[in-house]
């Protein structure tokens, strides 16, 4: 094997082992550049017979020629590697499981919205609403509580501006009167009317503001009128609701004698704390009792041969009692670190 074969085959292995373009420009010096291998030949034509010089010369540059030709193999192959290794660095591996945006859940006060809901359907109950906004006949006259009447003190409230006569509701007896006169003018024409039933959940407002008030809070409304409807009703579906909404017959309930001007007789009911560092405590959970006569009036129901009972409880009150939270504002305030513990 001749001196320039040899060249080209070292030239050759150089290349292959030089890793990158720096090496290869390196390994490229050693055999094309000013003082490389074949320069050196290429200068050492000079001393040749001018026959030699054309045959010797001719070798070299076919040489020269052939290096050149695995210098650009080189070349190209070392970019398909750096280009194959990018694109393998920046592949999307579809397959891993995606980062996905933060899991929600319901607030712990719409959870026992959704259970009261249910029960109450469970039982033929209907799902109604009302205005926040209501007007001062709907939330106060209507409810058998006129001008001047001393009960209004008691739920003292957000007027709107300029109009005396429009106010945040207080409370959700407003809807009873709107349903019986909704229900009187589909059903009141019929030999025998069908009853009432219906819940009405919503929001409601009260210049209030401790442990176990908040300004703005919630309310379930409960309405059932028909004939013969009384106060062990009023009982029964109530005591059975509670067993059932905390899941448990063995329930510290009481009816506490109480007035409201839109029901006779009337009652507060309470229901002992069953866990948390409320236990043993009562808190009152709802109003309620037999719909006052002229409030059926107000709805265009006659009193005389139909009876109502009536409600209205405190959802708020009832998620404290059920998760033993001991200030009702932490529901209202939004912070994540404690509603994320009901998700
Ligand atoms: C009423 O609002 C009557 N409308 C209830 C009623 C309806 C009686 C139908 C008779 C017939 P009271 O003001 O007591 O009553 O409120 C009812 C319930 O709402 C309370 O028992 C309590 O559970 C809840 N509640 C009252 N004020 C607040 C408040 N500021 N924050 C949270 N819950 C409250
Ligand atoms: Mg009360």
């Amino acid at each position: 094997m001749n001196d320039l074969d040899s060249l080209v085959q070292q030239a050759q292995a150089d290349f292959a082992v030089a890793a990158d373009p720096t090496a290869l420009d390196a390994a490229k010096a050693r055999f094309l550049g000013k003082s490389g291998a074949i320069t050196q030949q290429l200068k050492s034509l000079g001393q040749r017979s001018p026959d030699e010089r054309r045959t010797v010369g001719a070798r070299i540059n076919a040489a020269k020629s052939d290096i050149e030709s695995l210098l650009e193999a080189r070349r190209e192959a070392l970019r398909d590697e750096a280009l194959a290794a990018q694109l393998s660095a920046e592949a999307l591996d579809v397959t891993l499981p995606g980062r996905g945006a933060g899991k929600g859940g319901l607030h712990p006060v719409s959870r026992t919205l959704e259970r009261i809901e249910a029960l109450f359907r469970s039982i033929g109950f209907e799902v109604a609403d009302g205005p926040e906004i209501e007007s001062d006949f709907f939330n106060f006259t209507a409810l058998n509580t006129p001008e001047n009447h001393p009960a209004r003190s008691m739920h003292d409230t957000f007027y709107l501006e300029g109009d005396d006569a429009v106010l945040l509701r207080t409370h959700t007896s407003p809807v009873q009167v709107r349903t019986m006169r909704a229900h009187v003018a589909a059903f009141g024409d019929r030999a025998h009317m069908p009853e009432i039933r219906v819940i009405i959940p919503g929001r409601v407002y009260r210049v209030d503001s401790d442990a176990t008030h908040s300004p703005m809070f919630h309310q379930v409304e409960g309405l059932w009128v028909g004939e013969n409807i009384s106060f062990a009703d009023l009982k029964g579906v109530i005591a059975d609701f509670l067993r059932k909404f905390f899941e448990t017959d063995d329930l510290q309930v009481r009816f506490r004698p109480s007035f409201f001007p839109f029901t006779e007789p009337s009652a507060e009911i309470d229901v002992g704390f069953m866990h948390g560092e409320m236990k043993g405590r009562w808190l009152e959970i709802a109003g309620c009792g037999m719909v006052h006569p002229n409030v059926l009036r107000h709805g265009g129901i006659d009193p005389e041969r139909y009876t109502g009972f009536a409600f209205g409880m405190g959802p708020d009150r009832l998620t404290m009692l059920r998760y033993g939270i001991n200030d009702l504002r932490l529901f209202f305030e939004g912070d994540l670190r404690f509603l994320s513990q009901f998700r």
